[in-house]
């Protein structure tokens, strides 16, 4: 017997519903007869315009594209869940970080800096590990790398830094951080970057997939507790599997054979019910011990050493879904340091508050609008109570006649509408007091001036192929660097670091003589030290 399902038979979409669910429509909820064939006058005549079946297909189809992210473009998301092993109430205040046994929902995105979306997986580049935990208490985003160190102190040398590193603004090559005379120019100037410059140069850059690597807030972090008491804090991931790499070459062939390797890799690896783990541990240290290090916390061209303040390990992270849609959630996701949860606080670190200021503002752009948060990869998962209303793609505006504050809507005198929500300042967010004073001033702090020592004792720790894996990385980079004066430069600076390994890549790069130590006169700092404006600090 026919029914509706088979009417069209004959015509000329072939392809039939089987159910009443099945049918096409519009997005205006219109069943479509057919999408395959626009309006015509006549079979050989032409198209109307007033197809609105065709038009808004065609409309729809121009606007798929919206800005990839101005860095970590090319990225893949991951849903998991993080559980709480080891309760820390004596250093954070934190539902997430003091119900034992209970799993947070999360959302890990892994991607590359400076590639765009199309670039291939095995690039030599930092690798991006940010997760958003859908607490109780509202999204906690850890917006690490997997690297513990930067490349710069403050957040505002970020947009040179990203000039440098991202193709040639003239020829558009090349793609990646790599063989680039941008970059090793930026970098030979900014002695900052040489103890992420090891880093980089080391097999970490080149990891075997995202599931063999570590992952780092980077910063130093505040824990705020019940007291209202705050300690330092480092984040860490630790991945179950441990941490593997491949090697260069073996990066070029999976880079030709299959750019996708790493995307591909954890897809199936979860699709497999292989979920892959990570331990979440902390270092922890107060004020008072973080004047003993030589160096500045507040600097994210440190590391703390483990040896001085051991990880503590307090929780691991399952992820264990694949996306149900790649833009949707991967592309749509938008992480922000400045999502954090009472019991967590920002430092003074000055790269950290730059990007507490950076990703809000790039999201507006790129994801079109001051709601976001109303997409479902960004709404938390607690109850969101506030006056925010209208602009583009309003999906939850606050519901009743009320929004606005202070108000006396509700307060008994027979007017009982819902008054909305109140802050609360027991439940609410309160910032830690750190005392703040002193000039406003353009001067990096003298304490963030050691650029070399952890860059050295970073080479020192790696076992002797490890240091040639770095040798040839750098020669292979400055080999392909035209300038002279920026291959000299480099190696300057390696001789603060380690004469052998300078040697080593002089020798490779094919420089007759070892060129001078970059003097320390060079050093923007050091220079900064000596300005009149630093005089008024020490007056
Ligand atoms: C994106 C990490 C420094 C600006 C990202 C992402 C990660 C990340 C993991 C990708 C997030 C995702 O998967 O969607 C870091 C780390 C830094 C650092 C660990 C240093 C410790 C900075 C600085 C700035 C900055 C200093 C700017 C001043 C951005 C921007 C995006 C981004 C604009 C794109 C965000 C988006 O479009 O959603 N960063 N970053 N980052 N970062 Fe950073």
């Amino acid at each position: 017997m026919s029914n509706e399902f088979e009417l069209s038979e004959g015509g000329a979409n072939h392809q039939k519903p089987r159910r009443d669910d099945d049918v096409m429509t519009t997005a205006q909820g219109h069943p479509i007869a057919d999408d395959q064939n626009w309006l015509t006058a006549g079979p050989r005549g032409p198209q109307l315009l007033e197809d609105q079946i065709a038009r808004e297909k065609i409309f729809h189809f121009d606007h798929e594209r919206i800005p990839e992210r101005v860095v970590h473009a090319r990225g893949y998301g991951v849903h998991g869940h993080f559980e709480l092993k080891k309760a820390i109430p004596q250093y954070s205040r934190a539902a997430i970080f003091n119900e034992e046994g209970v799993k947070t929902p999360t959302f890990t995105r892994f991607s590359t800096v400076a590639g765009n979306k199309g670039s291939p997986d095995l690039a030599r580049d930092v690798r991006g590990f940010a997760t958003k935990f859908y607490t109780k208490e509202g999204n906690w985003d850890l917006v690490g790398n997997n690297i513990p160190v930067f490349f710069i102190q403050d957040a505002i040398k970020f947009p040179d830094l990203i000039h440098a590193a991202k193709p040639a603004p003239d020829r558009g090559f090349p793609q990646a951080q790599t063989a680039h005379d941008n970059f090793w120019d930026f970098i030979s100037l900014s002695p900052e970057s040489m103890h992420m410059i090891m880093w980089i140069m080391s097999d970490r850059t080149i990891p075997r997939s995202f599931r063999f690597m570590e992952g780092f807030g980077v910063h130093t972090f505040r824990l705020v507790n019940e007291k209202g008491e705050s300690h330092f804090v480092k984040f860490h991931w630790k991945p179950k599997l441990g941490l593997q790499s491949v090697i260069w070459n073996e990066a070029l062939k999976v880079n030709g054979m299959d750019p996708d390797f790493h995307r591909r890799d954890m897809w199936d690896a979860i699709d497999a019910g292989d979920f892959p783990q990570w331990d979440l541990g902390i270092q922890v240290f107060d004020e008072e011990f973080a004047e003993q290090f030589e160096f500045d916390v507040l600097d994210a061209t440190k590391i703390i050493p483990e040896e001085q303040v051991p990880v503590e390990i307090i929780g691991t992270l399952t992820l264990d879904a694949n996306v149900d849609n790649f833009f949707a959630e991967t592309e749509q996701v938008a992480f922000c340091t400045q999502n954090i949860v009472p019991g967590i606080d920002h430092s003074d670190d000055p790269l950290l508050q730059g990007r507490n200021f950076s990703y809000l503002d790039t999201q507006l752009k790129r994801l079109g609008g001051p709601n976001f948060t109303h997409l479902p990869i960004n709404a938390p998962k607690c109850p969101v109570r506030h006056f925010q209303q209208d602009g583009h793609m309003a999906m939850t505006n606050p519901k009743g006649r009320v929004n606005y504050e202070p108000n006396s809507w509700g307060d008994g005198d027979g007017a009982e509408e819902d008054r909305g929500p109140r802050a609360c300042p027991v439940r609410g967010f309160q910032s830690y007091q750190a005392p703040v004073e002193g000039p406003k001033i353009r001067v990096r702090s003298e304490t963030f001036a050691d650029h070399y020592s952890q860059a050295r004792q970073f080479y020192v720790s790696q076992t002797p192929i490890e240091q040639t894996h770095m040798a040839n990385a750098l020669t292979f980079e400055l080999s392909k660097v035209e300038r002279m004066s920026i291959r000299k430069r480099m190696v300057g600076h390696l001789l603060h670091i380690d004469e052998g390994l300078a040697q080593e890549v002089a020798d490779g790069i094919g420089l007759a003589e070892l060129p001078e130590k970059v003097p320390a006169a060079r050093d923007p700092i050091t220079d900064l030290a000596e300005s009149p404006a630093l005089s008024i600090l020490k007056n």
